[in-house]
């Protein structure tokens, strides 16, 4: 098959962790498992169009954001190309360019890493499918995942939804450290539907990318306490989810943010990552729960934005609070309205 002139497009979501991946061994493999609910308003659509190549053995690519050049994304991909090559024979053949918008703006302070990268690994996957036109669904988002992966570690839970789980773990059939599952069991209704509005609290470049922050997890004097815990917060999930039961939910879900932060708070060197304004959201947050007993919690990534997690049926009142206090803690003004979502799409 000849690819030149070919384009493959998908639109990939990002994810959001419940339990959370930090620290990895090598070729991304993950030092704990990591359970997260796929999103649906953010993602990253990505075109790949494939054209005829120089005669060279380098690998050929260029990247548009929003229609603009993006060079400063190459060494990152470049990084990619090599560690998938093995798994994906044709890229040294074509010259490819890679077209992709994000729903969310690009300075936001999201990550677009997830879903940036399991759209283009996505891409890539439909090239192979027309090599190969007999490969199952399973296979293609099965490998679809791992390649994700090799891009960015917690892109492997962004092909599929609606709650991934990546890494093994005893008690999750199947789990694996080289790709994401669809979580297997019973998950009551309180958790369908269930929301995040993301606070953007802080728009500015990471201070820390998270491939030194998982490197920080080495030689870290709490790094093993700290996967142990991550498995047995996934185990405790599982009761959590077939019961339904939010408070608990709720518990793990904080206790797992801060524990993110309090590892990078006593790595060395040490990084504090939330602003003044996280905590000042988290306080109103937990003020908001004693006052109501609504099932509003928050979830951290690396780095000071919020994510506000509650269940559908308690949605009006919650963003009503949200709207009313916590829009003046975001920079500009600025939150997305999102929700759980059911992964990627083709275009
Ligand atoms: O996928 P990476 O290497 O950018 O790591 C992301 C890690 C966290 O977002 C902080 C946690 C997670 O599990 O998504």
């Amino acid at each position: 098959k000849n690819f030149v002139g070919d384009k493959y497009s998908w639109s990939s979501p990002s994810n959001i962790a419940l339990v959370k991946y930090w620290g990895k061994k090598k070729q991304q493999i993950p030092a704990n498992p990591s359970i997260s609910f796929t999103l649906d308003a953010c993602k990253t659509t990505t075109t790949l169009t494939c054209s005829k190549k120089e005669n060279n053995t380098d690998f050929s690519f260029e990247i548009f954001l929003d229609g603009e050049k993006k060079d400063d994304f190459k060494p990152k991909i470049q990084t990619f190309l090599e560690r998938i090559e093995v798994y994906v024979p044709f890229l040294r053949d074509y010259h490819f360019v890679i077209d992709t918008k994000n729903t969310f703006p690009h300075s936001s302070g999201i990550a677009s890493s997830a879903s940036g990268m399991s759209a283009l690994s996505l891409c890539l996957m439909s090239m192979e499918k027309a090599l190969n036109p007999e490969i199952s669904d399973e296979f293609f988002n099965q490998k679809a995942s791992f390649l994700a992966r090799l891009g960015s570690g917690s892109a492997c839970r962004s092909i599929e939804g609606d709650l991934i789980v990546w890494g093994n773990h005893k008690e999750i059939p199947n789990s694996s450290d080289l790709f994401g599952v669809k979580y297997p069991f019973e998950v009551h209704e309180n958790f369908k539907n269930y929301h995040d509005t993301i606070l953007l609290v802080d728009k500015g470049e990471k201070q820390v990318s998270s491939t030194v922050g998982h490197n920080l997890m080495h030689n870290h004097p709490f790094a093993e306490q700290r996967f142990a815990q991550a498995h047995e917060n996934l185990s405790k999930l599982v009761s959590i989810f077939k019961e339904g039961d939010l408070k608990s939910f709720i518990k793990i879900v904080e206790s797992e943010a801060l524990t993110l932060h309090g590892m990078m708070m006593t790595s060395m060197p040490y990084f504090i990552l939330m602003k003044p304004n996280t905590l000042e959201i988290i306080n109103k947050i937990w003020r908001f729960r004693q006052d109501t007993g609504l099932h509003i919690c928050f979830t951290l990534d690396a780095g000071a934005n919020v994510h506000i997690l509650y269940p559908e049926k308690e949605a009006k009142e919650i963003y009503e609070f949200i709207n009313n206090e916590l829009v003046v803690y975001c920079q500009n003004g600025h939150y997305i309205c999102d929700r759980i979502g059911f992964g990627a799409k083709k275009i």
